[in-house]
């Protein structure tokens, strides 16, 4: 059976895109399903930076026509198999994107699940990953230029006759008005990832991170998504990641090293409006 596609995008830069990809890709393997990450994103390629990976040959080789798919598979924390890049213009300017859906047909043939993490814009680069994948999740940050840089995003997907998924708001806050931001898109809105700003500077938080807030929606969030991959569910048919305990506290998080999770005296006063149920 061929492997399911997944094409992680979004408009803006640092959004969460990579880490989005690195998270379900580590979960995915936890749930034993065998995984792999490509860094697409050519022009900014730091997959393999994040995850701390050794590597030899990489998705730059490839796309040039100097290696070979099995030789770029590199093993990485997590149980995590990636294709990492290299960041050096010369190996950007040899990497041909075209070669993409040739590199991830062959994907295909050996995994459960490709997940292809992409730059953002609008260029060639990111316009293959869009086309070739079954499905694309979109990932933004609550601020209004993430937000509308991400409906161009969807634009582009649905011109390349891309199946998006459904969105996806990472760096959520108690604050962050998730109802207006998911009434801006077309497409669903999959749920939410809290902001932690701890978890995530170590990469897969999943692993790293088992008992924090954005690994419980990550993990949340692939159990969801694997109802996609394999059983044919649609975005709409999914249940929203979202838990309203993960904003009970202040999560801004970045002046508290209180790591208790008993005080749940202070009750989230609904910042999703009823729109989760
Ligand atoms: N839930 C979160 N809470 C706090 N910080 C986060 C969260 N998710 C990601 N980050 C941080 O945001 C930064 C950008 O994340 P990431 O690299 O995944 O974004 P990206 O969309 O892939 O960026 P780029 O477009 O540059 O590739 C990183 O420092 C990451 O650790
Ligand atoms: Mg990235």
């Amino acid at each position: 059976m061929a492997g399911y596609v997944l094409t992680i995008a979004g408009g803006k830069g640092g959004v969460g895109k990579t880490t989005t990809a690195i998270n379900i890709g580590a979960v995915l393997e936890e749930h034993g399903y065998d995984t792999v990450v490509v860094d697409a994103d050519l022009g900014m390629a730091n997959l393999g930076e994040m995850l701390g990976a050794e590597h030899e040959e990489t998705i730059h080789d490839v796309l040039a026509g100097n290696s070979t798919v099995s030789a770029a598979l590199t093993k990485a924390p997590g149980g995590l198999t990636i294709i990492p890049g290299e960041q050096s213009l010369e190996a950007f300017a040899e990497a041909d994107p075209a070669k993409l859906r040739k590199v991830i047909k062959t994907l295909k043939n050996s995994f459960d699940v490709v997940l292809v993490d992409t730059g953002a814009g609008l260029s060639h680069e990111t316009t293959v990953p869009l086309g070739l994948a079954d499905g694309i999740v979109l990932v933004t940050t609550p601020d209004d230029v993430a937000v509308n840089d991400t409906i161009k995003t969807a634009d582009l997907a649905e011109r390349v006759d891309g199946r998006i998924l459904g969105t996806l708001v990472a760096r959520v806050t108690r604050n962050t008005d998730v109802p207006a931001i998911a009434e801006k898109f077309d497409h669903p809105l999959l749920g939410v990832i809290p902001v932690d700003l701890e978890a995530t500077q170590d990469e897969p938080h999943v692993v790293n991170y088992p008992e924090s807030y954005a690994s419980d929606a990550y993990r949340q969030l692939t159990t969801q998504l694997e109802r996609v991959f394999f059983e044919g569910a649609t975005g709409e048919e999914l249940d929203h990641v979202f838990d309203e305990e993960w904003f009970v506290e202040e999560s801004e998080g970045d002046d508290e090293d209180d790591e208790s999770e008993e005080d749940e005296d202070e009750k989230s006063d609904g910042v999703f409006g009823g729109l989760f149920g």
